[in-house]
């Protein structure tokens, strides 16, 4: 048990399954998200990381059961709602996804622009403090081309949470690179944990599960086959998670 399992959920899945075709990704899959914590999906390739967390922003619908975010089933929400949802879950992409013809200025603004009625002075402020989040405040005049791999990963944070989410879903964000710009991710990562987010992290990374994570959901065969702490989960004698630790099943 950690701290977090006294606190509320955000995020209850229930009883979600998945096909592609006759391939069953997601299996019955219970889990919570509590407020504030950051809880992992680890699991092998293929094992449905980035579908469950898909699901969680209706990128994904799954074949049976529910998925509430707040007390709210998400699951067979029109477009229109999910739009709702995703303001409050971002989800970060891998490589940023940046639009590469506009500045970062205009990268972070876009999504203020499209969704919220902030005068652009209002605008303005909100982009160079989100930038500053990221530690990149003096680069609101640049290209995405302009920027290292790393730093664009960072715009790429910055830009998914310019709208205040409430949870944050980040799927392999130090996948690629150095241990430099990983210790800058996995800082954000916990400095906005500080400040209130609630996190679902998708990684491969065994120091960066161990440095940031509360709690580690461990993906295999469609279902949860283990969850707690990463101690927990490092100490198990659970002789499939032992080989994916240990680099066996990778
Ligand atoms: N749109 C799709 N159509 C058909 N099959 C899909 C689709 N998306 C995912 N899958 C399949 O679902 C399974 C789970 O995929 P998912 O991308 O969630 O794996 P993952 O755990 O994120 O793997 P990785 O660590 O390689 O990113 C895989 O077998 C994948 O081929
Ligand atoms: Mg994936």
């Amino acid at each position: 048990m950690t701290k977090e399992s006294n606190n509320q959920a955000v995020i209850q899945i229930r009883g979600v399954t998945k096909l592609f075709g006759d391939k069953i990704v997601h299996d019955g899959i219970d889990l919570d998200v509590y407020q504030g914590e950051i809880l992992t999906l680890m699991g092998g390739s293929g094992s449905g990381k980035s579908v469950l967390l898909r699901s969680l922003i209706g990128l994904e619908k799954p074949d049976a059961g529910h998925i509430y975010f707040r007390g709210n089933d998400i699951v067979g929400l029109s477009e229109e709602n999910l739009v709702e949802v995703r303001k409050r879950i971002a989800y970060v992409f891998q490589y940023g996804a940046l639009f590469d013809s506009l500045t970062v200025r205009e990268n972070l603004a876009y999504p203020l622009r499209a969704h919220t009625k902030l005068s652009e002075e209002e605008i303005q402020k909100r982009v160079f403090d989100t930038l500053k989040k990221v530690g990149l405040e003096h680069s609101l005049n640049l290209l995405p081309s302009d920027l290292s791999g790393g730093m664009q990963r960072r715009v790429g944070v910055a830009r998914s949470i310019i709208l205040e989410p409430e949870v944050i879903l980040y799927d392999e964000p130090t996948t690629g690179l150095d241990p430099y710009n990983t210790k800058q991710i996995l800082n954000i990562i916990l400095q906005l944990k500080k400040q209130g987010a609630t996190t679902v992290l998708v990684t491969h990374d065994m120091h960066a599960i161990f440095t940031v994570t509360d709690r580690v959901a461990f993906l295999k065969d469609g279902k949860i086959r283990a969850l707690g702490t990463a101690q927990e989960i490092n100490s198990t004698k659970d002789p499939v998670i032992q080989g994916f630790i240990q680099g066996e099943s990778w």
